[in-house]
């Protein structure tokens, strides 16, 4: 089965990586942690962190994955027997597809709310409407169970979909389609922002570096966003870097998809505050940045249904390239563990977490209040939810690093990485000390929200 089940072109796994990288990460969790976190600051912490931190964890996540040939939970297994380590590395592969599941349950409610507004938007619903309207057409969104799980089935049975045809012809097939369409989107988008909006104040807000205007939770924030932005810690990257050529170059594609998905984050940033600065709007709205405050925008600009439409399409696109590498990792320890058809594992997958995502929609209506997770933890199922994969995906990606670090020698490293003797130390510093200390920042500001 290995031969089949490798990307076509040498390139491939570069696509299929920044498919996965590339999501509501950038377009929407990105945009808003800036407008909170004071902008220019923010940026500059978040982009030095994804250079020594993300970028080698991505080699690191990659060569496991493409070292092992196989789906993260079966692959841990093999490297750990084949090198003689420690069988507590397994935890790698277990604790990715773990976190794969959750995250996969409410990102696809999340991007079910990009169904609801691109319809919105096309249909001229909320053409003209202030700001009071709008924000109440999203809570009258979120009041509705029986329309989220309407989102979330389209969704996930569309993830589901394309995973289920294939490796080759539904991820490949649907990433090729997918990716230079969404590309050219957001640049329709973005020229649509600058031309409408007001480009310098978006510029000067994004780009003015200045570090007192971030706060110590500003710093860990923009840590854990190179953690989720690079889809590092879950098994994604490890369950793509199986199907990776031995050809390709593990440092040159890391750097690669970290730059693409930077700059991507980096233009929805400029679109989106050029658009909510020109019509006068705040930055610090928070998650309600791309549903609240830039249909708000939309909503008063010349031609704001259409583009908002297409804007919102993007969203829903970019999401589903990142949700099928959520699908894959678990998907495919179902065929090779079990046997499985495909078609079955992927349904068991998404039917699992189809399921699961009724925490999330349900925090936002009838569970909003007084469930178990309120009397336990003072909060709802959902953030309980997000909390678990806030400790998991920084703690993946600190055992990949220690793993990749210490656990494996130089010659097995060096069999993958191909790079010569500095990079290879430099690599080796980052991954063995930098990333651990780093994580153990993260955590620090993590754990003791346990209380929250
Ligand atoms: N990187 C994706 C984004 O920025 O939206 C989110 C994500 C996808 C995280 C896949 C983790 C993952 F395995
Ligand atoms: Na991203």
């Amino acid at each position: 089965m290995s031969s089949r089940n490798i990307w076509t072109h040498k390139g491939t796994f570069l696509l299929a990586a920044v498919g996965s990288a590339v999501g509501l990460g950038n377009l929407w969790r990105f945009p808003y942690l800036v407008g909170e976190n004071g902008g220019g600051a923010f940026i500059l912490v978040y982009a030095v962190t994804i250079a020594i931190v993300g970028i080698p964890i991505l080699i690191a996540e990659t060569l496991l994955g493409r070292s092992s040939r196989k789906s993260p939970i079966l692959g841990m297994q093999h490297l750990t027997e084949s090198h003689g380590t420690s069988r507590g590395w397994r935890t790698i592969g277990w604790m990715g597809a773990a976190a794969a599941f959750l995250i996969l349950s409410f990102y696809s409610v999340i991007a079910g709310w990009a169904i609801h507004y691109s319809m919105q938007m096309f249909s001229g619903a909320l053409a003209g409407a202030d700001a009071s309207e709008i924000s109440a057409s999203f809570d009258t969104l979120l009041a509705s169970p029986s329309l989220l799980i309407l989102y979330h089935t389209l969704f996930i049975a569309a993830s589901g979909l394309i995973v289920g045809m294939g490796v080759h012809k539904g991820i490949e097939g649907g990433l090729r389609f997918l990716m230079p369409a969404l590309f050219l989107i957001l640049l329709v988008v973005l020229g649509y922002a600058v031309m409408v909006g007001d480009a310098g104040a978006a510029l000067s807000f994004l780009f003015t570096f200045n570090l007192a205007d971030l706060s110590l939770e500003g710093w860990l924030e923009a840590m854990g966003q190179s953690f989720f932005t690079l889809s590092l810690g879950m098994g994604a990257i490890m369950a793509y870097g199986a199907y990776m050529s031995d050809e390709a170059s593990l440092t040159r594609t890391a750097i690669s998809i970290a730059l693409v998905d930077t700059l991507i984050a980096l233009m929805a940033g400029v679109a989106i505050f050029a658009l909510v600065f020109g019509s006068g709007l705040e930055a610090g709205q928070g998650p309600g940045l791309m549903f609240v405050t830039l249909p708000l925008a939309f909503a008063e600009l010349p031609g704001g249904s259409v583009l908002g439409g297409v804007f919102f399409i993007l969203v829903i696109g970019a999401a589903l390239t990142s949700a099928i590498s959520l699908v894959e990792p678990v998907a495919a320890w179902l065929v090779e563990r079990f046997g499985f058809s495909r078609p079955l594992a992927v349904l068991m997958m998404i039917v699992g977490c189809w399921f699961l995502g009724l925490l999330t929609v349900f925090s936002f209506n009838v569970w909003s209040q007084g469930t178990i997770t309120h009397e336990l933890f003072g909060r709802s199922p959902f953030d309980v939810l997000e909390f678990i994969t806030n400790i998991l995906m920084p703690l993946g990606g600190l055992l990949i690093a220690l793993f990749a670090g210490w656990a494996l020698t130089r010659e097995q490293v060096m069999a993958q990485m191909a790079t010569n003797a500095t990079w290879f130390a430099v690599w080796q510093f980052l991954v063995r000390f930098v990333a651990p200390t780093a994580v153990a920042f993260v955590f620090l500001r993590t754990i003791p929200q346990i209380e929250g």
